[in-house]
């Protein structure tokens, strides 16, 4: 029993114990009484039309870790094991405790055994180890939590089929196996699946998959195939799985390394799953572009399972055992959207990231210290990959990640402001599995933008190149966050001391991952100086009264200048700035100064109301001498700063005027997230129900042109589906009634199978829907792909009515700003007709009417 591997794998927890002594992980290992150091598992599964369920002899090798051991406690939920099905041995003896073998705790779910004598300590000289034997029985139902039954309708054989598949994140190994469940126990797991042959009313099926490649399979009996696996790499529970079922696959082969991408599916579905198959590959040969390495990111294939269930995402730390719900991999034409697509290709990629990142299967194991760190290096990585993908036209030049960067920083801010927030480096000692989900889009999405933001600074083949050659270096060993920025201070010296005036990329790094939230720096431009003198402050952004004290972020500054002929400072970020106020001279000639070019940084800029009135101007005028990022930037600004009490509406209003012209989906996009600021709860604008529809219809205004020219567009390729499927979701919600007669004609012609772009829609459509109770819902049973779309809808439709409920009326401000020009004309023919004379009578009666002139105008205000 105490094979080779055993010994294999208690080795290298010694070593991780003894020579990384300073890491929490396995100090906290050690003070454990029990160790398992390996599970073998013999499956026996029965798939019955009305029943499911499946033996299983468990052998857990253990060891002890602490004298006078005389009871083991394992976890175990919803399994049925019989009095007398439970041994431990120790050799060949049982030391069970007769009279009294075990109890289950049935309120704590714990299983405690108990023995005769109490366990030997393993030591280096003494290797003993326990076996304890273990036979129980799982019911496995739809409903059943960590492994499950799963229908689907086979086409081939017109039947239901059934299948089990696990989902053991992040705690949940307990309903599949008897086991001690903590998520840094790291053990072997040995399966063999035993494969009924043929039995009446029993569900032939033969695909198998576990965690560890097949090694063979044999006919004992003639009643059973005995599929046997290799012995998995050592592993925690929560990245333990099974997959049993009667779906087929198909293979790719990575171009140049051996890597393998595995699909299961119903036969018949296949070809649904061929273009995340394709997808697939094409970034995994990209990542081993990037990597220039020729090192397979894991030993043997990786198996990629569409499940017929209702499960959204990955499992964080699968690595060849991929499981998704199918209706987050299939592309169907007639059903999945643009905004699906785009999803799922961001969902691949960031998995095969935190692969290539480190995985137990890869040839010498790489760790992360800081988990929450990989995670945000996954999602920027897979960012990047997709811009290189750049929706399946690929060029050689290197792309930049712009669009998807600002998308990062707009979610991650979205999130990133309220008291309660954490810093990222409060999870430092977390597992990517113990990371709240509330605070998943925090740690992936902020980790992921600061890094876009580094990549700025350094600038962007500098940054690729030391973080290539970072990872190389590291293979087989610890990664850490400490170790990563003093490697990249090294790295890019030469380039950082100049821009950062002494600053590492450490300390920078350390401000941003320390603190939590984001600065808003406050432009102050003095102009009766020569050259102009620019003041800089930062302060805490908060949407809300509280939570805005000074803060000393060390920012990297960029920016542009209105008029650059001789500007100082404008291609580089040079300087950072602490908690003082920052004053430096720049030559404006009465033109603008915008902050944090490229919308980089992670962080928002307001300006003095002269400065904002000159950045309207020119947007008006002249937008495209503004970089369109820069340009995202501001519009996300001005809804933020609004919200947050920092703007008056005219100003705001005066800024986003020129929307009407704006034609860059990467600014409408921001549009978006910023128009959904303005249903933040409690936030400081004092938003009143009269005041949001003063939004609505000036945006109404905003987005008419460019809604109409998409509409109208006939071009179907991928940036404008996705482009045009955000401004009709926004059209949508702005209430714009033509949006609603487009989509509901959409839905019309979908429905009588005229080809269209209907799925691109969908969303809005359900949101008219879930609103209006008068219209048609949807005539069949809807699938799964636009369920997604319809939760999605229904959650926003909630929480805007919420929102409704929950704001006050408020009044109709007391007047258009067009009437406040009018006053002015007033007064100035008023005056006009006081300097060509009068008599006095017209004088005075001039007066009265300037008199009543001022009075409308202060009213106005
Ligand atoms: C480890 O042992 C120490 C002292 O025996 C105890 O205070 C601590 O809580 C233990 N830690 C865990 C994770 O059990
Ligand atoms: C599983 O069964 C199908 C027939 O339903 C057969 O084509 C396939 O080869 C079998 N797979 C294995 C691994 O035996
Ligand atoms: C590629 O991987 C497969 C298993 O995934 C293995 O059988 C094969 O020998 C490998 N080929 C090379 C050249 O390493
Ligand atoms: C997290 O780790 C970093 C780098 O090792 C360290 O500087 C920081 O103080 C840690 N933060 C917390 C809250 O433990
Ligand atoms: C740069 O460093 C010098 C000397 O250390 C200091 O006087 C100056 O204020 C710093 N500049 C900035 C922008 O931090
Ligand atoms: C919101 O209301 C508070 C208190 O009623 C007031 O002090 C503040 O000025 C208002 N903010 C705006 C932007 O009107
Ligand atoms: C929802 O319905 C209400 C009342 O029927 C209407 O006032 C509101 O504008 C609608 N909202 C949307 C988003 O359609």
């Amino acid at each position: 029993m105490a094979s080779e591997k055993i010994f294999r794998a208690f080795f290298i927890f010694c070593l991780f114990s003894l020579t990384k002594g300073n890491i929490v992980v396995d100090e906290e290992c050690l003070n454990y009484t029990v160790y398992p150091v390996q599970y073998e598992l013999n499956i026996y599964p029965y798939i019955y039309p009305h029943r499911a369920y499946y033996d299983c002899e468990l052998t857990i090798t253990i060891i002890a870790n602490a004298p006078n051991v005389n009871v083991i406690e394992l976890d175990a939920k919803d399994l049925e094991f019989e009095s007398g099905s439970i041994k431990v041995y120790d050799g060949p003896r049982d030391i069970i405790n007769v009279a009294r073998p075990f109890e289950y705790n049935y309120l704590t779910s714990k299983l405690h055994i108990y023995l005769n004598e109490p366990l030997k300590v393993y030591q280096v000289n003494d290797r003993h180890f326990y076996f304890i034997k273990i036979s129980f029985r799982k019911q496995v139902n739809k409903d059943s939590t960590g492994v499950f039954l799963a229908k689907y309708y086979d086409e081939r054989s017109e039947q239901d089929k059934y299948l089990f598949t696990t989902r053991l994140s992040p705690n949940k190994a307990k309903y599949f196996f008897p086991c001690f469940e903590n998520p840094r126990f790291e053990a072997v797991y040995k399966f063999k699946v035993y494969i009924v042959k043929q039995l009446p009313e029993l569900q032939y099926t033969n695909t198998s998959l576990v965690i560890a490649e097949e090694q063979r399979r044999d006919g004992i009996k003639g009643d059973y195939i005995v599929v046997d696996y290799i012995p998995s790499p050592q592993v925690g529970l929560h990245q333990v799985g099974f997959h049993y079922s009667q779906f087929a696959s198909s293979r790719v082969q990575a171009r140049v390394v051996n890597d393998t991408l595995i699909i299961w599916a119903p036969k018949d579905e296949l070809r649904d799953y061929q273009f995340i198959h394709n997808y697939g590959i094409t970034i995994i040969n990209l990542i081993h572009e990037y990597s220039k390495e020729n090192r397979p990111l894991v030993q043997g294939p990786i198996n990629l399972i569409a499940v017929p269930a209702d499960i959204n995402g990955y499992e964080i730390g699968s690595w060849n055992l991929l499981t998704n719900g199918e209706h987050r991999l299939a592309k169907i034409d007639q059903f999945t959207s643009i905004k699906q697509i785009e999803y799922m290709t961001f969902e691949l990629a960031q998995q095969l990231c935190r692969i290539w990142l480190g995985n137990p299967g890869e040839v010498e194991r790489t760790r992360w210290k800081e988990e929450w760190f990989k995670e945000g290096m996954a999602t920027y990585l897979a960012y990047y990959f997709l811009t290189q993908y750049n929706h399946g036209i690929m060029t050689q030049e290197r792309r930049r990640l712009a669009a998807y960067g600002l998308q990062m920083k707009h979610k991650a801010m979205a999130v990133d402001w309220h008291r309660s927030t954490p810093a990222l480096d409060t999870f430092n000692t977390s597992l990517a599995i113990e990371i709240p989900p509330r605070y998943k889009e925090l740690v992936t999405m902020k980790t992921g933008a600061i890094l876009w933001m580094l990549e700025n600074w350094v600038e962007s083949d500098k940054f690729h190149y030391a973080l290539v050659n970072y990872i190389k270096s590291r293979r087989g060993k610890y990664i850490s966050l400490q170790d990563f920025t003093t490697t990249l201070d090294h790295d890019t010296i030469e380039c950082l001391h100049q821009f950062f005036n002494g600053s590492t990329a450490s300390r920078i790094l350390g401000s941003w991952f320390r603190r939590r939230g984001y600065p808003v720096i406050n432009v102050q431009v003095l102009r009766d100086r020569s050259p102009n003198a620019v003041q800089l402050k930062q302060r805490q952004f908060s949407f809300n009264r509280e939570n805005r004290e000074v803060t000393d972020f060390l920012i990297p500054i960029s920016y542009v200048v209105e008029n650059n002929q001789n500007c100082y400072n404008c291609y580089r970020p040079r300087f950072t700035i602490g908690a003082q106020t920052y004053t430096f001279g720049e030559v404006l000639n009465d033109g603008w100064i915008i902050l944090n070019r490229q919308g980089s940084g992670y962080y928002r800029v307001n300006y003095d109301p002269f400065t904002w009135r000159l950045i309207a101007k020119t947007l008006k005028e002249n937008m495209m001498s503004i970089d369109e990022l820069n340009r995202a930037q501001i519009v996300n600004d001005v809804f933020a700063l609004y919200v947050a009490g920092d703007l008056d509406i005219d100003l705001a209003m005066e800024i986003l005027e020129y929307l009407d012209k704006e034609r860059s989906p990467v600014v409408w996009e921001s549009v978006l997230s910023g128009y959904d600021m303005l249903m933040i709860e409690g936030a400081a604008c004092n938003m009143t129900r009269h005041l949001y529809w003063e939004w609505e219809s000036f945006m109404v205004k905003k987005i008419t042109p460019i809604y109409t020219q998409l509409v109208k567009s006939k071009d179907n390729q991928y940036l404008m589906r996705l482009f045009r499927s955000s401004v009709v979701e926004l059209a949508c919600s702005l209430n714009y009634e033509p949006c609603h007669y487009h989509v509901k004609d959409l839905y019309i012609e979908d429905t009588r199978h005229k080809h269209n772009l209907f799925p691109d829609c969908r969303m809005s459509y359900f949101f008219k829907v879930a609103n209006d109770t008068s219209m048609k819902t949807f005539l069949r049973k809807l699938n799964q792909i636009e369920l997604d779309d319809k939760n999605t809808a229904d959650k926003k439709v909630r929480e805007r009515n919420r929102f409704f409920a929950k704001s006050p009326i408020g009044e109709p401000r007391p007047m258009p700003i067009a009437m406040s020009t009018t006053t002015e004309k007033a007064i100035e023919t008023v005056t006009e007709k006081l300097q060509t004379g009068g008599g006095s009578s017209s004088v005075k009666y001039s007066l009265f009417i300037i008199f009543i002139a001022i009075f409308i105008n202060i009213f106005a205000r």
